[in-house]
């Protein structure tokens, strides 16, 4: 027989060549680079290829030309959004996951994976502090997380009202009220468009100064809301790092007599794992279902996010997974781990074994003491920025990020401040913080999630901000 299997070899030892010679240039590289989307397609477009390239020099040929258009995300001086980095365990492992080439959603198409995703599941449970036996599903990041636990949601209320949607759909079902905080991220928005229940049911609730939810107001709204309902609460607002009242949230939600509460801890969940933030999270174990990344806090490579839901039964009815075909009975039939169940994908990678290797390589400490130094981090930067005169901090920083303010005058004077600040900060490709908006200011939003960040790295940062200030405070 003829295979070709050592001609991965050269190649895969080139492209380690190439990602290792980037890495190792994270900690001087330029975030960010001004190149044009026009010299971008002139560097990667062209021509469909008429015939075969050597691989290998597909491979230098592509490098060199996405070089000028890579951001350096990944290193640590990214503080914009919410992007981590990668632990160097989860990388290899992700690496593996593609020469593996599992596809896992049935435990007999890939035990082995079956096997380290129901792991690194439990162990993510036990982190966490959550509901032993919760499921999790291993997903693209927490947008799917989302549209996943609130379809399960959508699914359990109408359950629980004598209406079967994965049989009658949604014509004629009973109306669900939905009640989120106004800080609510687009993405769960997003989901209920897609999810048949539109954004026009959506109450909104006020938060306060930190963008936490205001728990007497929730009780407020729910008392109008008869019949089903979804709340929606979050775990780290993404510009203030808020977490929202659970344990207050959750009492509420308890009294009403059809109600699914659902958490967004893309930003933040991973703090229930630190003894000195756990607090913050009081009362999550209660929600029904929560999402959150692996890709962010996490550091995981994208793509990776988790849904987390309480009773396993429903989001395995909702995902329907029982119903896929006599070709693939007897895999269902298997009592192991069938990914299928809690997940919408029919095929796909084993995103949880990067996940597994983060929890092996680090363990507990390493992952506390990494989660620990992200918040030591955002405070010692917003300490250093507060003592400057015309800088303010929005929030009260507590946890991985906070929203600032340059400059003293009115409203529209700080706001353009603020951006002229920020996209010098973006063009000089030091750091980079990102713009955003705190109750309808233009605001610096600065966010440390990665491993790879240090106390020098948020020090010659803070010079620079402060350095950036006073320029464009004196253009002004
Ligand atoms: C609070 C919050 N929820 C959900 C999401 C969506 O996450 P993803 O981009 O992984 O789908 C984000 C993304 O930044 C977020 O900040």
């Amino acid at each position: 027989m003829s295979h070709h299997f050592k001609d991965y070899r050269p190649l895969l030892e080139r492209s380690l060549d190439h990602a290792a010679a980037y890495l190792e240039s994270l900690g001087e590289r330029p975030v960010d680079k001004e190149t044009t989307s026009q010299q971008l397609r002139e560097l990667i477009g062209g021509a469909l290829p008429s015939g075969a390239s050597e691989p290998e020099k597909v491979i230098d040929d592509m490098v060199n030309a996405l070089d000028a258009g890579l951001i350096a995300s990944g290193g640590p001086r990214f503080f914009g959004y919410a992007i981590g980095g990668t632990f160097p365990a989860s990388l290899a492992a992700d690496w593996l996951v593609s020469a593996w080439d599992q596809n896992v959603p049935y435990y007999v198409s890939s035990p082995a994976m079956a096997v380290a995703e129901e792991t690194a599941a439990e162990w993510m449970v036990e982190l966490l502090g959550l509901t032993e036996g919760a499921a999790v599903g291993f997903t693209s990041g927490a947008q799917e997380a989302i549209y996943t636990s609130l379809i399960t949601a959508r699914n359990s209320l109408l359950e629980k009202a004598d209406w079967d949607v994965a049989t009658k759909g949604l014509y004629g079902a009973p109306r669900i009220n939905v009640v989120v905080s106004d800080q609510i991220h687009s993405t769960i928005k997003r989901a209920l468009s897609m999810i048949g229940l539109g954004v026009d049911c959506i109450c909104k609730v006020p938060t306060d100064k930190n963008l936490r939810l205001i728990p007497s107001e929730l009780n407020r709204v729910l008392s109008d809301c008869n019949g089903p309902t979804l709340v929606c609460a979050q775990a780290g607002c993404i510009d203030s790092g808020a977490f929202d009242p659970f344990d207050e949230i959750a009492d509420a939600v308890a009294a009403h007599e059809n109600a699914w509460l659902h958490v967004d801890g893309a930003i933040g969940l991973w703090a229930a794992a630190s003894d000195s933030q756990k607090h913050l999270l009081k009362g999550i174990e209660r929600a029904d279902s929560i999402d959150t990344d692996g890709h962010k806090w996490f550091n995981m490579p994208y793509d990776c996010g988790m849904v987390i839901v309480k009773d396993p039964a429903k989001i395995t009815t909702a995902m329907g997974g029982s119903n896929m075909g006599d070709y693939l009975n007897d895999a269902m039939e298997k009592p192991d781990r069938n990914a299928i169940n809690f997940g919408i994908a029919a095929s796909r990678r084993a995103r949880g074994l990067p996940v597994y290797a983060a929890f092996k390589s680090l363990g507990k400490e390493g992952i506390v003491a990494h989660l620990d130094n992200c918040v030591a981090l955002a405070k010692r930067m917003a300490d250093k920025l507060a003592q400057v005169e015309g800088i303010t901090i929005l929030n009260d920083v507590v946890s991985n990020r906070f929203s600032a303010q340059f400059g003293i005058g009115d409203d529209e004077y700080r706001n353009e401040l603020t951006a002229r600040v920020v996209h010098r900060l973006q063009q000089e490709g030091f750091l980079y913080p990102s713009t955003s908006g705190y109750k309808g200011l233009k605001t610096m939003l600065f966010s440390v999630l990665n491993y790879h960040t240090s106390e020098e790295d948020i020090d010659q940062s803070a010079d620079k901000i402060i350095d950036a200030y006073n320029i464009e405070r004196a253009l002004m």
